[in-house]
């Protein structure tokens, strides 16, 4: 299979596995179990869930307790999508092609939203442990501590947390490197290490794949910065020029496109360079995250 036809199929076996995990029984609280449903079904590259997914049989691990997890980090990341574009966050109005879930929902439920996805994603991977043999209970338990300290305050709330706190203030490369570890590498160390914790990989090599995630959602966070710049809308399903109305600091503010272009590939290249270094391959996967260092959306 070429790699853009891999891509296409790994994104729609994601989509059944969230769909699977998604819930579905409600009475009163219907309208969150709605609010939750529309930003999840209305796509994303689903980036995260693939990653993991690909670590996990890059191991040789069994794929059924992976699933709980890719959905899980699915959830956790559209959570902080939908509270990013918040009024008191970045304001902004459209989210993956469609109206942002306060702008439907409003404020209140969107809120609601978020805290309920982030919430069942931890009941979600928890349903790992009823699917795991007994000597995968204390790789599931590690998974579940990865997936809580990668966002948590150590992680993506953390970076958000500052990324809110700084706008308006003019910041230092080292304080905007910071931001974008926490609020955007976290998530994708996650989702690497996740997949080879559930395996079973060499302890090495969980190291090597968060300093990979790490190096990768740098790059990722500042293309995202670039985008917000030089994108468009109709392309990116999300507003463009939220970071100068935001008055956040960025790689871009603070030193240009053409930089951040440099930046970006010199930091995908040394994602790379670990990548080769780990005791396994998986071809699809190198593809997908170098490809990040050219996207356009
Ligand atoms: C957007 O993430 C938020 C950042 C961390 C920059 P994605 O670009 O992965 O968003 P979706 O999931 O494809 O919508
Ligand atoms: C957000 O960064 C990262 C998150 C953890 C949600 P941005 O605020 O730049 O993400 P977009 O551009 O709104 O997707
Ligand atoms: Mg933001
Ligand atoms: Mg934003
Ligand atoms: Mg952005």
């Amino acid at each position: 299979m070429d790699y853009q036809d891999e891509k296409k199929a790994r994104t729609q076996h994601v989509n059944a596995v969230i769909r699977d995990y998604m819930p579905t029984d409600a009475e009163f609280q219907k309208t969150l179990l709605e609010a939750m449903r529309y930003s999840i079904d209305a796509g994303g590259k689903r980036l995260r869930p693939i990653m993991l997914e690909c670590t996990c049989q890059m191991y040789h691990g069994t794929g059924t307790i992976a699933g709980p997890f890719m959905a899980a980090i699915e959830m956790i990341h559209t959570s902080s999508l939908i509270h990013d574009d918040l009024p008191a966050l970045d304001n902004d109005a459209m989210r993956r092609g469609r109206k942002t879930t306060h702008k439907v929902y409003g404020e209140a439920m969107a809120i609601l939203a978020g805290d309920a996805l982030m919430n069942y994603a931890y009941e979600t991977a928890c349903k790992a442990f009823s699917m795991a043999k007994p000597d995968q209970a204390a790789s599931v338990a590690e998974a579940l501590r990865v997936l809580s300290t990668k966002s948590g305050i150590y992680g993506m709330l953390g970076g958000q947390s500052c990324d809110v706190e700084c706008e308006g203030r003019g910041l230092t490369e080292g304080q905007v490197e910071f931001i974008n570890r926490y609020k955007t590498s976290a998530l994708i160390e996650a989702s690497l290490m996740i997949g080879g914790i559930l395996a079973g990989a060499p302890e090495e090599d969980i190291r090597m794949l968060e300093e990979v995630g790490n190096k990768t959602g740098l790059a990722f966070q500042i293309m995202d910065d670039i985008l917000d710049v030089t994108g468009s809308e109709a392309v990116l399903g999300k507003p463009v020029g939220s970071d100068v109305r935001n008055r956040k600091t960025t790689f871009v503010s603070l030193f240009g496109v053409s930089a951040a272009k440099a930046r970006v590939e010199l930091l995908s290249a040394q994602a790379m360079e670990t990548f080769d270094h780990l005791s396994a391959k998986h071809d699809f996967l190198r593809c997908m995250l170098e490809e990040l260092a050219r996207r356009n959306r």
